[in-house]
């Protein structure tokens, strides 16, 4: 089993979005796929909720049971264990930073989002984690080149010290469509250029698990 913690101590940059998408398209034959809200909100049960069909699984809970729940989701045959986590309480972050095999960090592209993102990768480095930061809501592309809020985002974050995946995720409103529909872009609108951004941030996610022998 490979657990991802979806975390930022900034709210509202796509934590749970990454969680919703990347937990669904995990999912396949053989690749069961557990959902984990620990966020007070419940913004991930509630997607989950609207959703028809009963996968991905869901359990709610505190991060610090994580420690006792993960390995029992192990040996019933999950794949992956995804949790989403709150933006603001530290502890709670830090215990499920210290269960998952890689920690995303995903992150608008404004100034104050970035450096708001420093406070995410200490904690991530205190607890030792691997780490990969994700431009979220970023201005689609239009020509051949990262639009440039985009391109000085990923400057600033490597900058700081991060891994920034080259996938970037823009904003789009087949975003909010999908998803107050109980469902992901991939599902919503499988051949549109949001589910095409989505499918290669899992395949990059995946790489860089690989990359660190998992
Ligand atoms: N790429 C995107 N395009 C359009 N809308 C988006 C995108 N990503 C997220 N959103 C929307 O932005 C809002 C915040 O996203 P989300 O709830 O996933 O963030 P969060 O980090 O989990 O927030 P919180 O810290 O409150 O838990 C939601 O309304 C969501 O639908
Ligand atoms: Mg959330």
């Amino acid at each position: 089993m490979r657990t991802i913690t979806i975390a930022a101590r900034k709210g509202g940059v796509g934590k749970t979005t990454l969680a919703t998408h990347l937990s669904v398209i995990a999912a396949g034959p053989g690749k069961p796929v557990l959902l984990f809200d620990t966020d007070p909100q419940r913004s991930l049960k509630w997607w989950w909720d609207l959703r028809q069909g009963d996968t991905p699984a869901m359990v709610e809970c505190e991060a610090r049971e994580l420690a006792k729940i993960l390995p029992a989701a192990e040996a019933e045959g999950v794949a992956y264990s995804i949790i989403d986590t709150p933006p603001h309480a530290e502890n709670s972050i830090a215990d499920a930073m210290r269960v998952a095999d890689l920690v995303i960090v995903p992150t608008r592209p404004g100034p104050f989002d970035l450096a708001a993102v420093a406070a995410t990768l200490d904690l991530s480095r205190r607890v030792g984690t691997v780490l990969l930061a994700i431009i979220n809501h970023a201005s689609p592309r239009t020509g051949a080149s990262e639009p440039a809020i985009v391109a000085e985002a990923r400057e600033t974050l490597t900058r700081m010290g991060a891994t920034v995946a080259r996938s970037v995720v823009s904003q789009r409103v087949a975003m909010s469509h999908a998803v107050i529909g109980g469902q992901t872009v991939n599902e919503f609108e499988p051949n549109g250029r949001a589910a095409e951004e989505m499918l290669a941030l899992w395949h990059e996610v995946q790489e860089t698990m690989k990359g660190q022998g998992l």
